[in-house]
């Protein structure tokens, strides 16, 4: 039998585990034995006793790496020191699958391609119908954008929702959502349930409908967006001259929210500044910023990783790991994408690299000591792979 070894996750904060017990009879039944590195569930709540009464066995983290599949959280890209470590263990033959931060850390795939072990970089995966049960960022973002917006309700010195009471009535809070993809999407739906007054923009006009049946309103702008998206989905990135128009339009915006939440995104691209100090500072004080995209610097000009700011009396966030604050509902989700993607790669109880299915060309991004995915090997500077030759 296959062997998946599931280990714990080593990068610091790092609260998620790649598996969680319910899917082992899953996995059990194509044909694949799931091995957990002892603890491995423990801080999301799945503890070794769990992992047993399904079918998986616990082992110590040395021989973990003799298995076949290796799925992680977090594997080198996703955790540039403490993955490291892993790198001397890797070997010829193995599957490694997990996040790796692909289109902002390539060179730990071309790290990898050279222990001769094969990665699937989960970011990856494509936005299409068939692969939406396997797709990690949209599960993790749905939990970023929910927590986001509890992080805001709680350093608010307001509620959220409108009182009328003896001693008075309280107005609702005003939220600002800016991109308006997964994790907009469910700040949006967060901060409707906690009762404040939710309006949100992107630069995708097909948003509207979307942002409406959640019960938000669609900020308009004066701004011809064009075609915005990508055919995968995403959105493009714009001109300089776009943004600071988009800057100037939303400052106004900005000004009457007592929180704002960013979200935008350009995949592999640093984030637009669409926030800046000037209209931070016309925000009433007490106002919080939520910055989402600070992974990729961040949309707003004062936002800092990781690191409360506080100016001109507006207090400002920047978390870059939230999924791993609801660890338990964060593994179960990933770990249902991660379980699907093995049920759609494992065929007949062995590893079939059929290429002509996207989800695996797409996120195959080294195998036989070679970085394959030609996005990666552009931003590296590296030569395009010779397209293979019709037999
Ligand atoms: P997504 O790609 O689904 O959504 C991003 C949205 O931003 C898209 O709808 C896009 O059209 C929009 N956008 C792009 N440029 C814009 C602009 N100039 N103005 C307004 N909207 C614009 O991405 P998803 O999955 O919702 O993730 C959103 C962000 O949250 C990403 O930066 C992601 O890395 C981050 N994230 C952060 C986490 C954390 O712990 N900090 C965890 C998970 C996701």
């Amino acid at each position: 039998m296959m062997k998946v070894a599931v280990l714990k996750e080593t990068f610091p904060t790092e609260l998620r585990v790649a598996l969680v017990p319910a899917n082992v009879p899953q996995l059990a039944k194509v044909g694949l034995e799931v091995v957990v590195e002892a603890g491995a569930g423990e801080a999301a709540g799945f503890l070794d006793a769990h992992y047993v009464d399904k079918g998986a066995k616990i082992v110590g983290r040395d021989e973990l790496f003799s298995a076949d599949i290796i799925a992680q959280v977090r594997t080198l890209g996703a955790n540039k020191v403490a993955g490291r470590d892993d790198l001397a263990k890797f070997r010829k033959g193995q599957f490694i699958i997990g996040m790796c931060d692909p289109l902002g850390e390539p060179g730990s795939a071309v790290e990898i391609a050279e222990t001769g072990a094969s990665l699937f970089g989960l970011e990856l995966i494509p936005r299409i119908t068939r692969a939406q049960s396997m797709d990690v960022l949209s599960s993790m973002a749905t939990i970023a954008g929910y927590r986001a917006v509890l992080l805001a309700a709680i350093e608010l010195p307001k509620i959220f929702p409108m009182l009328m009471t003896a001693a008075g009535t309280l107005t609702p809070a005003r939220v600002f959502i800016v991109g308006v993809g997964v994790a907009g999407l469910q700040a949006i739906a967060t901060a409707k349930r906690l009762g404040g007054v939710v309006r949100a923009y992107d630069v995708r006009p097909a948003c509207r409908e979307q942002v409406e049946s959640l019960g938000g309103k669609f900020v308009e702008l004066a701004l011809e967006a064009g075609d915005a998206q990508d055919k995968g989905g995403y959105a493009k990135a714009m001109g300089e001259e776009f943004y600071r128009k988009q800057r100037e339009l939303m400052a106004s915006v900005v000004a009457e929210s007592d929180v704002v939440i960013t979200t935008a995104a350009i995949p592999g691209k640093q984030s637009p500044l669409l926030i800046t100090a000037d209209a931070v500072k016309g925000m009433a004080p007490g106002g919080v910023i939520v910055d989402l995209a600070i992974e990729r610097g961040g949309n707003c000009e004062l936002s800092q990783a990781d690191t409360r700011v506080v100016e001109h009396g507006i207090t400002i966030l920047g978390p870059t790991n939230l999924p791993s604050e609801i660890p338990n509902h964060a593994s179960q989700m990933y770990s249902n994408n991660v379980t699907k993607f093995l049920l759609n790669l494992v065929k007949d109880g062995k590893v079939a690299l059929n290429l002509e299915d996207e989800i695996i060309r797409d996120t195959l991004v080294a195998h036989d000591g070679q970085l394959l995915n030609s996005r990666m090997r552009d931003i590296l500077g590296m030569e395009p792979l010779p397209e293979p030759t019709p037999e």
